[in-house]
C-alpha cells in the first residue's frame, strides 16, 4: 500500500494549454480519493500521470516516498482497472486473474494460493473455470480487480469504470467497489464526472475545474461548506438554487422575500451590492407542514408553482423567478459549464410527498435560513463559508475511515 503525494503538478499538451494546472494533492495510505469534475477538466490526464502513462510537464509525483516522475508504469506497482476491463476472452477467470503472476514466473502453487485468496475476497470461487463472455458486467469488473489484487499493487486507479453500465447495475457496482475498497484498504484513486458516485464512494473528493483544484474535502464538507459557486452547483442533486439578492439593513432582499441573516454571516457580506443566495431544494418546505417550533428558524413566502413532480417518497415544486439580465446570463453560463441543462431562473423546491401544493396555484412555503450560503457573483466565492465547521466535517470522515480500516484488519494478499 502507498501514499501518493502530488506537488505543483502541471500538464501541458502540445498546444501549450495546461490540462492540469498546478495541482497539489496528498492521498493517504489506504484512502479512497475521487477526482471529479465536468468533462475535459483534466481528471484522466491527472490519473494517467499518477500511473505513468502521461509525461509530467512539471511538479513532483511522489509515491510511497519516492519521486516517480521518470519511472515507467511497470515500475510504479500501481494497477489501473480499465473501463473495458481488458480481460482475455480465451482465458478462464482463473488464468485472467493469474496473468500478472504468470508473467512474473511465479510457481504454480503460489499462483493457486493467491488466485484463490483473491477469488474468495471477490466471491468469484464458483466462476474460476468460466470464460469472461459468460460473466455479468459486475463479475468482469471483479475479475479485473482480482488481477490487481494478486499483484499486490500499491494502489488501484479507476477511470470512469461504471459509465457504460445501465443505472441499476451502476448502483450495484458502486456499492460493491465501496465494500471491496474498505475490505482491502488499498489506496484508490477514482475518476468520475458523476457527483453521485463521487459523494457515495469517496473518503475525500477533489473537485477540478479546467485543470485547477477547487476544493478537496469529505463529501459532507463539500455539500455543507462549498468554497464557491462551481462546487456548490456541481455537488448535490437536484442542484442548489441560486437566487439574486441585494443587501438592505442586514437583510437580503430576494425574489422570495427578505431573508434575515444572523449577525456573523451578515457581517461577511458588507460592501457587496449584488449577491447570489445559494439554497438547496431541501431547505424549503410546504409552510403548512412545518412545526411551529421550527418555523422561527426560517422565513415564509408566497409563490406560484409552475410544475410539481410527485415521486412517491419525495416531491419537487418548480417556482420561476425574475433575475437581472447580468445574473441570468451568469447562471446560464455556470449551468453550461456544469453540463447541466437546468434552467437557473426557476427554483427547485423539495417538499414533503404528502403536501397538497398544486401546479399553477399560489402556495405558502417555508425556507430554513440557517443553512443558506451567499456568494459573490463576480468571483464566485462563498462569502459565508464556515471554514472551521467544514474542517470538522472532513476530520470526522477521516476518523471514520481510520476506524473502519482498523476493524477490517490488514489486507490478506501479499
Ligand atoms: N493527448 C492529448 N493531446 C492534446 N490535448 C489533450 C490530450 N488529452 C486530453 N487533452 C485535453 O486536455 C484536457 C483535459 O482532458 P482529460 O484529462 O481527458 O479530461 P477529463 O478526463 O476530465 O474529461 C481537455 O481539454 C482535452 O481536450
Ligand atoms: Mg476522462
Amino acid at each position: 500500500m502507498a501514499s501518493i503525494e502530488m506537488s505543483h503538478i502541471v500538464k501541458q499538451y502540445g498546444d501549450g494549454y495546461p490540462a492540469v494546472n498546478d495541482v497539489s494533492l496528498d492521498i493517504a495510505d489506504g484512502e479512497f480519493m475521487i477526482l471529479v469534475g465536468p468533462s475535459g477538466c483534466g481528471k484522466s490526464t491527472l490519473l494517467r500521470m499518477i500511473v505513468g502513462l502521461e509525461d509530467i510537464t512539471s511538479g513532483d509525483m511522489v509515491i510511497k516516498g519516492d519521486r516517480v516522475n521518470d519511472r515507467a508504469p511497470r515500475d510504479r506497482n500501481l494497477s489501473m482497472v480499465f473501463q473495458n476491463y481488458a480481460l482475455y476472452p480465451h482465458l478462464t477467470v482463473y488464468e485472467n486473474i493469474a496473468f500478472p503472476l504468470r508473467l512474473a514466473k511465479v510457481s504454480d502453487d503460489e499462483v493457486r494460493r493467491r488466485v484463490e485468496e483473491a477469488a474468495d475476497i471477490l466471491e468469484l470461487r464458483e466462476h474460476l473455470e468460466r470464460k469472461p463472455a459468460n460473466l455479468s458486467g459486475g463479475q468482469r469488473q471483479r475479475v479485473a480487480m482480482g488481477r490487481a489484487i494478486v499483484r499486490a499493487a500499491d494502489a488501484f486507479l479507476f477511470d470512469e469504470p461504471l459509465s457504460n453500465l445501465d443505472a441499476k447495475l451502476r448502483g450495484q457496482m458502486r456499492t460493491e467497489i465501496a465494500r471491496l475498497q474498505r475490505r482491502l484498504g488499498i489506496t484508490t484513486v477514482y475518476v468520475t464526472h458523476d457527483q453521485t458516485e463521487a459523494m457515495t464512494l469517496g473518503d475525500r473528493v477533489c473537485v477540478l475545474r479546467k485543470g485547477v483544484i477547487q476544493q478537496v474535502a469529505s463529501p459532507r464538507e463539500l455539500y455543507e461548506q462549498p468554497v464557491n459557486l462551481f462546487v456548490a452547483g456541481f455537488i448535490g442533486s437536484p442542484p442548489m438554487n441560486f437566487l439574486p439578492a441585494t443587501l438592505k439593513d442586514g437583510a437580503l432582499s430576494t425574489p422570495f422575500g427578505d431573508v434575515v441573516l444572523d449577525e456573523e454571516r451578515a457581517g461577511k457580506l458588507a460592501g457587496h451590492d449584488l449577491l447570489l443566495v445559494g439554497i438547496r431544494p431541501e431547505y424549503f418546505e410546504d409552510a403548512s407542514l412545518v412545526d411551529e417550533a421550527k418555523k422561527p428558524h426560517g422565513t415564509t413566502f408566497i409563490a406560484r408553482v409552475d410544475v410539481t413532480e410527485w415521486l412517491g417518497d419525495a416531491q419537487y415544486a418548480y417556482i420561476p423567478y425574475e433575475a437581472p439580465t447580468e445574473i441570468a446570463e451568469q447562471l446560464k453560463e455556470l449551468s453550461r459549464e456544469l453540463d447541466s441543462d437546468q434552467l437557473r431562473t426557476q427554483a427547485i423546491v423539495s417538499i414533503d410527498s404528502t403536501s397538497r401544493i398544486r401546479e399553477g396555484r399560489e402556495a405558502e412555503f417555508w425556507l430554513d435560513t440557517r443553512k443558506i450560503h451567499v456568494f459573490d457573483p463576480k468571483t464566485g466565492d462563498n462569502l459565508t463559508r464556515d471554514v472551521e465547521a467544514g474542517r470538522r466535517l472532513t476530520e470526522m470522515a477521516e476518523e471514520d475511515r481510520v476506524e473502519q480500516v482498523g476493524r477490517a484488519g490488514s489486507p490478506t494478499s501479499g
